[in-house]
């Protein structure tokens, strides 16, 4: 049960610079790579989220010692993993069971996964088919989690993915690292690649040529030291904040710039957002940079084919652009949302139309004609942090109060969400709803 909520009010415009919090995707991988890798990896700046945190929790359930030096900062020593004595509990991490399913099915003992009520309604097949295709043992319950694995021989395969999904094919790629023989992977579209990109940087035999990834095993990860910088999908709530507040100037700092998590960006410099990117550097292989954005005239656009993967995470917010943008935007190819944490697409819709929103749901996306007008009201976060933190930034251009509840879930990739949005001016708060006054 929900036991805080954000009560956001309208806000005067946006000012200042801040950052956020580490990369969700990376800091999922950063702590599993490094219990694989012979030796002892650093990390900074790991997110220290419900997510991430169910990863690690997994990982040092499976025998591995990780030090934590402050909250975001992990030494972890690597090199062998043991059977754990309890089922590994992924709490509400998709990418935290499906990647941690890819190592379980290498190991020489059994294991079970499993996680909230909300994690054991995510589909499962699409990792559990593809791992049976090489061999692996494992069983779901319908397609569904819990996921119970027993030791099995693996080969690795040529795979053609059915859906542009980094979930997948990390899981595999994991898993191929336990198999005899080369594994070939093809993507429909360009998933999210942090995996291929550390496990090169860790010194695996892969190699990406298009959207094709090939792995030839045998080559032990050799332990990393890196900072992971701060992560775009966190970003664009900020982003869209200042877009759409008027006389709104921000600036973002250190964040991940790769070009498969971007996309948010593209399309919002295409809707005619005063967006400046800078990059500033690298960090653990990708380009890094600084975000200034500024109050914008924004302008419908058409969104489908493969920019749809580069945004997959960031259509939540990308929906409240689009109320405050001139004439219609279109959104296709975007069915994916139908299995995220929630159904995206459906619980957005309903939650903004509670705000006086007119949206016009699709099977594969949404059409929204702007510029509309919002009034504030009591919306539901639905346990999904992404729902939870774009209702935020409707209410900071809403008439009235807004109350989201469910703001606990914001935790899941965002720590300090409410404070971050605060310091750039936006009237947001969290209230303990078990506090009567
Ligand atoms: C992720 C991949 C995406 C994304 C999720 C994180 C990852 O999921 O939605 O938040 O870290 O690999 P899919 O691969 O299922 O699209």
């Amino acid at each position: 049960m929900a036991v805080d909520c954000f009560v956001v009010n309208p806000s005067k415009e946006l000012k200042g610079t801040a950052t956020v919090p580490g990369d969700k995707s990376m800091s999922h991988r950063a702590v599993m790579f490094g219990a694989l890798a012979q030796g002892v990896t650093h990390v900074r700046k790991w997110l220290p989220a419900g997510d991430t945190n169910a990863s690690l929790g997994a990982i040092q359930a499976l025998g591995v010692q990780v030090d934590r030096v402050g909250e975001g900062e992990l030494t972890i020593h690597g090199g062998k993993l043991r059977e754990s004595s309890a089922p590994l509990d992924l709490v509400n991490a998709g990418t935290g069971i499906r990647l941690l399913t890819g190592i379980m099915v290498g190991q020489p003992f059994p294991s079970i996964l499993d996680g909230s009520d909300q994690l054991r309604h995510r589909p499962m097949n699409r990792i559990i088919n593809p791992l049976r295709l090489m061999g692996a043992n494992i069983e779901g319950v319908n397609g569904y989690c819990p996921l119970t694995v027993k030791p099995a021989a693996l080969h690795g395969i040529h795979y053609d993915l059915p859906v542009a999904s980094a979930q997948v094919k990390s899981s595999i790629l994991l898993a191929a690292l336990f198999a005899q023989g080369q594994t070939v992977i093809t993507q429909p579209g360009p998933a999210r690649d942090h995996t291929e990109r550390m496990m090169q940087a860790m010194g695996v035999d892969l190699v990406m040529e298009g959207n094709t990834v090939t792995l030839t095993p045998g080559k032990p990860l050799q332990p990393m030291d890196f900072t992971i910088p701060g992560d775009a999908s966190s970003a664009a709530f900020p982003v869209v904040a200042a877009l759409i507040v008027p006389g709104s100037d921000i600036t973002l700092t250190n964040i991940n710039l790769n070009p498969t998590r971007t996309g948010i960006f593209d399309v919002l410099l295409e809707m005619g957002a005063d967006l400046t990117i800078t990059e500033t550097g690298t960090e653990a292989g990708d380009p890094v940079g600084t975000l200034r954005v500024r109050h914008s005239t924004l302008k419908g656009v058409n969104v489908g084919g493969e920019v749809v993967v580069r945004m997959i995470d960031e259509f939540p917010i990308f929906m409240v652009a689009a109320l405050f943008a001139e004439g219609t935007t279109t959104v296709r190819d975007a069915q994916e949302l139908r299995v995220k944490e929630t159904d995206r697409l459906a619980v957005m819709t309903a939650e903004l139309t509670k705000l006086g929103a007119n949206i016009t749901e699709t099977a594969d996306g949404f059409v929204i004609k702007g510029v509309q007008t919002l009034t504030g009201a009591t919306v539901d976060g639905h346990d999904d942090h992404r729902l939870s933190m774009s209702l935020v930034v409707a209410g900071l251009v809403a008439a009235g109060t807004t109350t989201v509840l469910d703001a606990e879930c914001a935790a899941d990739s965002f720590p300090g969400y409410a404070e971050t949005m605060g310091s750039l001016g936006a009237d947001v708060i969290v209230r303990d709803l078990r506090v009567v006054s």
